[in-house]
């Protein structure tokens, strides 16, 4: 018998102009209130995989989500990208008799990210990028990852641009369908390899918001978002793809901390406020500020948590690190790119940096730190060697 299935990865991205804010009349379409722009980080630090199969041999959908089952029906942004894909695969199969009919069958989910999802790393964008690439390999539709985006981004608005490597817009768009709502890229990973990140992951006990509660209220109380979407991201998100497009870092690292400061600004705008930030971002801030007093060498930028994304020039990596670690003792440090090994000295701190901005933090107060870059999109794996089903269909 025939095995159709497929297996992928999912890169996650982090985003120099963000996206906050759903156009209230189109919550099933998730259209967002403007425009926004990412760097698709590494998968070889973090991504997300799945397995998808299709049998005639499965009574029902099921899903897997890090080693645990979960309700396929309760989750309606997975069952639109599912019944959207199914109903591409569906009309390819009624014009083409010799296609195999597996848009009827049912399918066997299994996926996962290999970080913790409770990090608050941004795994709904891998995660949901992951999910609407494998049914496109499943179903061998004929789209590109722009058309992919606009399924994924149903699923989770972020996740349409890790539909590409690189440096990513989502161009907001304005048809009522949401037809023209995709993300572009803006130049491949190659273009700019000296970018690098280092994601400092934050303790913090308490649950924030999540960001879709979170930026319908801001839609609905926040002043200040209004003033954003008109007036600022149009302007900001051309100056942000010149400065990548130039590889202008104090350009690009400007704009990354202004559109961080306002995404936060109008968290606090909205009404009860929204507070992400906590006080060791804030002390990363601080230390940022302070490293950058004589010229531009690093941008900070925060999402929806407390966790830092801090992106520089290649050659800055090993100051920062050391900075991060005066401040932030007792982290668990991922050096896949080798950064310890290939400076001799990575404990020196910058000359002439105050140390006096900030306090030195208790152990663990920054758990991880990870070194990454810029890199590719969606990749499609070998399920032989990579696949998370076993005969049976059911996670290994
Ligand atoms: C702060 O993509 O998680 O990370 O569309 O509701 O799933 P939904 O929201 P999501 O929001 C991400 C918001 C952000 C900024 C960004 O990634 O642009």
């Amino acid at each position: 018998m025939t095995i159709f299935e497929a297996t992928c990865s999912a890169p996650v991205n982090i985003a120099v102009v963000k996206y906050w804010g759903k156009n209230p009349e189109k919550i099933a379409l998730n259209l967002p209130t403007n425009s926004s722009l990412s760097v698709t980080l590494s998968q070889d630090q973090l991504h997300s995989k799945t397995t998808i199969r299709a049998s005639a041999d499965f009574t029902s959908d099921r899903l897997w989500l890090n080693g645990h089952e979960e309700s396929i029906e309760k989750n309606k942004r997975l069952v639109t990208c599912l019944r959207e894909t199914r109903a591409l695969r569906a009309s390819m199969e009624d014009k083409d008799a010799a296609l195999p009919k597996i848009s009827g069958l049912n399918i066997h989910v299994c996926s996962e990210n290999n970080f913790p999802t409770a990090a608050g790393l941004a795994s709904s964008a891998s995660g949901y990028a992951c999910l609407v690439y494998t049914l496109a390999q499943l179903f061998q539709l004929p789209l590109d990852a722009s058309d992919l985006s606009i399924i994924a981004r149903q699923g989770s608005g972020s996740a349409c641009r890790s539909m590409f490597g690189g440096f990513v817009a989502w161009e907001m768009g304005s048809k009522d369908d949401g037809s023209d709502s995709k993300a572009v890229q803006i130049a491949p990973e190659t273009h700019w390899p000296d970018l690098q990140a280092m994601i400092c992951v934050v303790s913090d006990a308490k649950k924030g918001t999540s960001s879709t509660e979170g930026m319908q209220l801001t839609v609905k109380t926040s002043a200040l978002l209004q003033h954003r979407i008109k007036d600022v991201v149009p302007k900001r998100m051309e100056e942000m793809i010149k400065a990548i497009q130039d590889k202008d870092f104090p350009t690009f690292a400007d704009l990354t901390m202004k559109d961080s400061n306002q995404f936060h600004a109008v968290c606090l705008d909205t009404y009860p406020p929204i507070f992400y930030l906590n006080d060791i971002s804030r002390a990363i801030i601080r230390i940022v500020t302070e490293y950058n007093k004589d010229g531009i060498k690093a941008a900070y930028t925060f999402d929806a948590g407390p966790n830092a994304v801090i992106y520089a020039p290649e050659k800055n990596m090993a100051e920062i690190y050391a900075l991060l670690s005066h401040y932030f003792p007792g982290h668990q440090f991922d050096d896949s790119l080798g950064l310890l090994k290939n400076n001799a000295a990575p404990s020196a701190l910058p000359q002439n940096f105050d140390t006096r901005i900030s306090p030195v933090f208790e152990q663990g107060s920054v758990k991880q730190i990870l070194h990454t870059k810029a890199d590719d999109g969606p990749r499609v794996l070998e399920t032989a060697k990579h696949g998370l089903l076993n005969p049976e269909g059911l996670p290994k």
